[in-house]
């Protein structure tokens, strides 16, 4: 089990570098991320949330209910996307807090499978969502900073005391 970084660790906010080989170190992060994100009851996990800054992400629309579902995408890039939908969207890097968000319906995905190979995903709907939420965080982004200016200020307060929590925390 690896611990989640929470909103308030400047890790959060780093751009990931991009993986040059597939090797074991990196299936090993990739099994440690599905157990993690499973023991969460999440349903995608990018490495930068265990901080380690290694472009890989984990996802599993099913949130472990269905067998096979996981799987982990290295160097992912959104290489095209159509049309668009709002939804709720939470995080585990901040507990508590869900919100709609809008993102791309549909988003064509590259990377590598954690064979090294090639691989193309055409995800629609929340598979897509999910993609796009931890390929943001593999930039630094948050999907509180894609919401709408106000609902940002609305949410001012409430990430000040996130903050002010993690480096209270931090110091002990
Ligand atoms: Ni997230």
């Amino acid at each position: 089990m690896l611990t989640v970084r929470l909103f308030g660790d400047p890790v959060l906010r780093r751009r990931a570098r991009p993986v040059p080989a597939v090797d074991e170190s990196l299936r090993a992060l990739a099994r440690d991320m599905i157990e993690t994100m499973h023991a969460s009851r999440g349903i995608g996990l990018a490495a930068t949330q265990v901080g380690d800054l290694r472009r890989i992400i984990v996802v599993d629309a099913s949130a472990g209910e269905r067998e096979g579902e996981a799987f982990a995408l290295v160097n992912p890039r959104i290489v095209a996307t159509a049309g668009s939908f709002t939804d709720e969207e939470g995080c585990l890097s901040l507990p508590g807090l869900r919100l709609p968000v809008r993102r791309a319906l549909d988003a064509r995905v590259e990377g590598l499978d954690l064979a090294g190979n090639p691989v193309v995903r055409e995800a629609s709907g929340l598979l897509a969502r999910i993609l796009q939420h931890e390929i943001d965080h593999l930039d630094g982004v948050l999907f509180v900073d894609r919401l709408p200016l106000f609902q940002r200020l609305a949410l001012w307060f409430r990430l000040r005391r996130l903050r002010r929590a993690w480096r209270a925390a931090a110091r002990t």
